[in-house]
């Protein structure tokens, strides 16, 4: 049985998307650094992080906490299979947990310091790559305006599949 939803947020993107997702499931969403009840420790949970140089944060304290059934990171890269895979890798995350990659959002005056200078150089090295693309995907095309603009990518259709494995789960929510 899952108990809640624990997510990290810097900017508000992936709280957003736990707050999304915790009206579709009717499961509690908690923040890791301090919200979540002390009588979960040990629980069944999904757990949602922002990607931060190819590692999701606060993965690993989760995962010393929890039992992480489910794992949604949400960075502003295209999704595709590779950003799954790497992830998996990276966090040594076998397949008998779920791994979703969502794309969030990017607001550049939310950050302060070395966050905010590294990001400004990723996203102009983002814009250069992006616009020199024939054709892109809908996914580059969300990534690029991320990148030169700012904004979010955040929307109930995104968390589709992870609401699919939910609800797959059935009546064990294993
Ligand atoms: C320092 C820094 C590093 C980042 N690294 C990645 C990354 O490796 N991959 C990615 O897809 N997004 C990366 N991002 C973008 C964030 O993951 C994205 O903005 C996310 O939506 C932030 O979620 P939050 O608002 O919940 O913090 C990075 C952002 C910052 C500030």
């Amino acid at each position: 049985m899952l108990s809640a939803i624990v997510y990290t947020s810097d900017t508000g993107y992936t709280k957003q998307y736990a707050k999304l997702l915790a009206k579709t499931t009717g499961l509690p969403a908690y923040d890791l650094g301090s919200l979540v009840p002390p009588k979960l420790k040990g629980g069944r949970i999904i757990y949602m992080g922002p990607m931060m140089a190819g590692a999701i944060r606060g993965y690993k304290k989760a995962a010393d906490a929890y039992r992480v059934r489910a794992v949604c990171a949400v960075g502003m890269r295209a999704p595709d299979d590779s950003v799954v895979n790497e992830v998996r890798q990276r966090h040594h995350i076998g397949e008998e947990r779920e791994v979703f990659y969502l794309q969030g959002g990017l607001d550049i005056a939310k950050l302060k310091g070395f966050k905010k200078f590294i990001m400004r150089f990723v996203a102009r090295q983002a814009v250069a790559q992006l616009s020199k693309l024939a054709q892109r995907t809908p996914g580059q095309e969300a990534m690029l305006r991320l990148a030169s603009e700012g904004g979010s990518c955040v929307c109930d259709e995104n968390l589709a599949e992870v609401a699919a494995w939910f609800k797959g789960l059935g009546k064990t929510h294993a």
